[in-house]
């Protein structure tokens, strides 16, 4: 990928710039907040789509500290009915995000993947003590970066995803090629403003670092970390190296397993079931990308058949 002239990454957003899937318009322009059913369709929406959620969280935030409301659920019922005409009337002004491309719709696709997979591996690795519920959050938002950056650069995702990544170490070094900056700048700047929960920030800006960079008393954040990074390799893994072998697949997940986690490499559990774990995901993640309304996701582009090779090879 060539270098070209640098786009500034934004050092405060706000958070009403986040560009939003069309579903996200059309479901809130739709509502009565006053049905019971609202709470329920805003909170379901909110977890398909990590600027809705980003809204709902910042919505809270201004309502007080962040003691008490540090998952999607609890912030919904923070901000109540008045704050659910709020996140309705600020719909008005959203940017739209209509991803069309292979690239645009791969990295909705990341992000439903990513939030999936870290809310299996806390089920899964019980003994962690991580909250599931938290872990799906933090998966779901720890690359928001990427869409900020949508925000200025519009064809960033197709951009990126022509450039020959395999892992998240890659996919780093082709943004800072080709726009000077990464993600994981734009998004920790950003979320620097929102005061979201610590876990969050800790997501969203340490999801590509080594877990010393974060605090050592910070047990619970540095394992959500954890466990979304393993979700990130995974996804990215079943996204970008799919024609790959199962061994190649055993390999990743015995490589982080063994050598770089700090907290997963004390759980016993076998690769292969991990493995099974991914294939389930990966499938279920498809089909709830057809809830974000922008079409099937592509067979050039469909990672659970690609994963059902790798496993049947
Ligand atoms: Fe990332
Ligand atoms: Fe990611």
């Amino acid at each position: 990928m060539n270098t070209r002239s640098t786009t500034p990454a934004p050092s405060r957003v706000h958070t009403a710039e986040l560009p939003v899937l069309p579903i996200v318009i059309t479901t809130l322009m739709s509502m009565d907040v006053n049905d019971e059913d609202s709470f329920t369709k805003l909170l379901k929406l909110a977890r398909l789509e990590p600027c809705l959620a980003v809204k709902v969280l910042r919505i809270a935030a201004t309502a007080g500290t962040v003691r008490g409301w540090d998952t999607l659920e609890k912030a919904m019922i923070r901000i109540g009915v008045s704050g659910l005409h709020r996140v309705v009337s600020e719909q008005s002004s959203a940017q739209i995000f209509v991803p069309t491309t292979l690239a645009e719709k791969g990295m909705w696709l990341h992000f439903l993947q990513v939030a999936m997979l870290s809310e299996r591996l806390a089920q899964t690795f019980s003994q962690l003590r991580i909250d599931s519920d938290k872990a799906y959050l933090a998966g779901l938002l720890h690359d928001v970066g990427r869409l900020i950056r949508y925000e200025i650069i519009a064809h960033s995702p197709n951009e990126i995803e022509s450039s020959d990544y395999h892992n998240p170490e890659t996919l780093l070094h082709a943004e800072t090629q080709a726009f000077g900056h990464s993600h994981v700048k734009i998004g920790s700047d950003a979320c620097g403003s929102w005061s979201l929960p610590g876990y969050l920030n800790a997501a969203i800006a340490h999801h590509h670092n080594a877990l010393n960079k974060l605090s050592k008393h910070d047990i619970e954040s540095r394992r959500i970390v954890e466990v979304v990074q393993f979700a990130d390799e995974l996804s990215v893994f079943a996204l970008r190296r799919f024609s790959e072998s199962a061994e190649a697949l055993h390999e990743l997940i015995q490589g982080f397993m063994s050598e770089r986690s700090v907290f997963l490499k004390t759980q016993k559990l076998k690769p292969g079931l991990l493995a099974e774990l991914l294939k389930q995901t990966i499938e279920q993640s498809e089909q709830r990308f057809l809830d974000l309304s922008v079409g099937p996701v592509k067979q050039k582009l469909s990672p659970a058949a690609a994963v059902h090779r790798v496993f049947s090879a």
